[in-house]
């Protein structure tokens, strides 16, 4: 049987079907018997020869230059099952490789770990993940290396911004939390005109490749977090880098020696359950996402929804020319983040409130952080995922006290809302709303 990468790649299979069936031949693994994937679990694998264990040790770095099945050493090294996920991911991005790590921090670190050294400069967006954050103000300048925090979405920020120590530019679109979106082809062209070879990393967590495929718009590298959409459920911990191949032995060999490589049996769920179902949970948790955003636009307490779906959404613009499914279809997503109608001191508190009262009460609205998962998931940014950021950064990064991120589930609509509502009348309950 034919390789069906080159069948995606021509449209003559679509891409909702190779989700579903990923690939029918693999290098990784003859499973041509197998109907489901087989999970991988040997942390050493047997070498029949001296030989063959040094020719293993000198090809792995650059698995893409060989046509044959990878010989096997070690799981920090390469495995068979994650090797699988990686390819998949590929061509679901439209990269030419996969590198895919332990979580999605340390596919972060790893992609800029390649990029960047003592004395340069990385340019990244102001509102990021507060661990990416965190990375980027505790971590990255005790290694000698600035990050310029600027806006992304302000035209001619760049001209400023990048120097001639600038290595890379780092974004996420749209971004946790408030769903900014960034213009890729138009950063491309900016970047273009001042140094082409400047690579644009973006973290395509909040979309995955249903919504969006960032090489397409001009990034260099996508990363996930496949901990979110792309596993769906929950159960595991990963991240992925994806971009060109003159970068494959450098992200191997980071791997390799800072050790955070996905482990075959966390890559399995993701291969067999999150990709085959991404297309289907996704399009419900939109239809959902968007009712959701509806209602509560409407809504007296609240002063203001960020959702790609909505019309009144800022960007609507760019959301509906960058954000696309397989088939062109408008994909805004399941992430959505609204602000309560108070000022900054009573809105934290309105907000503490309610989410108090959803952790006390809620059925299908889970107080608690991350993001993607068959259940609704609802957080408070500046208490939890970006608390690192300070009060100074959260207000550059645009992010408020009365802020709230929602992750829509695959519930019936109907009852997230109940949840909501409740939730957000008991802003007028004095036992919550001390
Ligand atoms: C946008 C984004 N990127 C990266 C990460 C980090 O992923 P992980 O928790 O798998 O390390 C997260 C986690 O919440 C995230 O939301």
């Amino acid at each position: 049987m034919r390789d069906i990468r080159e069948q995606v790649r021509n449209g003559e299979y679509s891409f909702e079907s190779f989700l579903i069936q990923g690939q029918n031949v693999s290098k990784s693994w003859d499973y041509d018997h197998h109907v489901v994937p087989p999970i991988s679990s040997s942390s050493t694998y047997r070498l029949s020869s001296a030989e063959r264990g040094a020719m293993g040790f000198g090809e792995f770095p650059h698995p893409s230059d060989t046509d044959h099945t990878p010989i096997y050493i070690y799981e920090r090294l390469d495995d068979p099952t994650r090797g699988m996920l990686e390819e998949n991911l590929a061509l679901l991005e439209g990269g030419e490789i996969a590198v895919a790590f332990s979580t999605g921090m340390a596919a972060i670190s790893a992609a800029l770990g390649i990029l960047l050294e003592r004395g340069d400069k990385l340019v990244a967006h102001q509102t990021l993940y507060g661990c990416t954050h965190s990375l980027m103000t505790n971590w990255l300048p005790r290694n000698g290396i600035e990050v310029d925090f600027v806006d992304l979405t302000h035209e001619g920020v760049l001209a400023e911004a990048i120097d001639k120590r600038t290595k890379a530019i780092y974004l996420e679109t749209p971004s946790n939390p408030t769903l900014e979106l960034i213009d890729l082809s138009a950063l491309r062209t900016a970047v273009d005109a001042i140094d082409p070879t400047i690579p644009i990393l973006v973290d395509n967590t909040f979309a995955t490749p249903y919504c969006q495929r960032p090489l397409s718009h001009g990034a260099t590298f996508v990363i996930h977090s496949l901990t979110k959409n792309l596993n769906g459920f929950g159960t595991e911990l990963g991240g992925i880098v994806i971009g060109p191949k003159q970068y494959e032995e450098a992200l191997r060999m980071y791997r390799k020696d800072f050790g955070a490589s996905l482990s075959g049996k966390s890559a399995w769920p993701v291969l067999v359950y999150g990709l085959p179902s991404l297309a289907i949970r996704l399009q419900r948790q939109q239809t959902s996402a968007l009712q959701i955003a509806q209602y509560l636009e409407k809504h007296s307490l609240v002063r203001r929804v960020y959702y790609p779906g909505l019309r009144s959404f800022p960007q609507r613009k760019l959301a509906q020319k960058q954000m696309r499914d397989f088939e062109g279809n408008f994909a805004p997503g399941n992430m959505l983040y609204f602000e309560l109608d108070f000022a900054e001191e009573e809105g934290a508190r309105n907000c503490r409130a309610m989410l108090d009262f959803a952790a006390d009460n809620a059925y299908c609205m889970t107080l608690a952080v991350s993001l993607g998962q068959v259940r609704t998931l609802i957080e408070s940014p500046v208490l939890m995922t970006h608390s690192g950021l300070g009060a100074e950064q959260a207000a550059a990064a645009k992010i408020s006290r009365a802020g709230i991120r929602l992750s829509v589930g695959l519930e019936n609509p109907s009852d997230i809302i109940r949840d909501l509502s409740m939730a957000l009348n008991a802003i007028r309950i004095p036992e919550y709303s001390i």
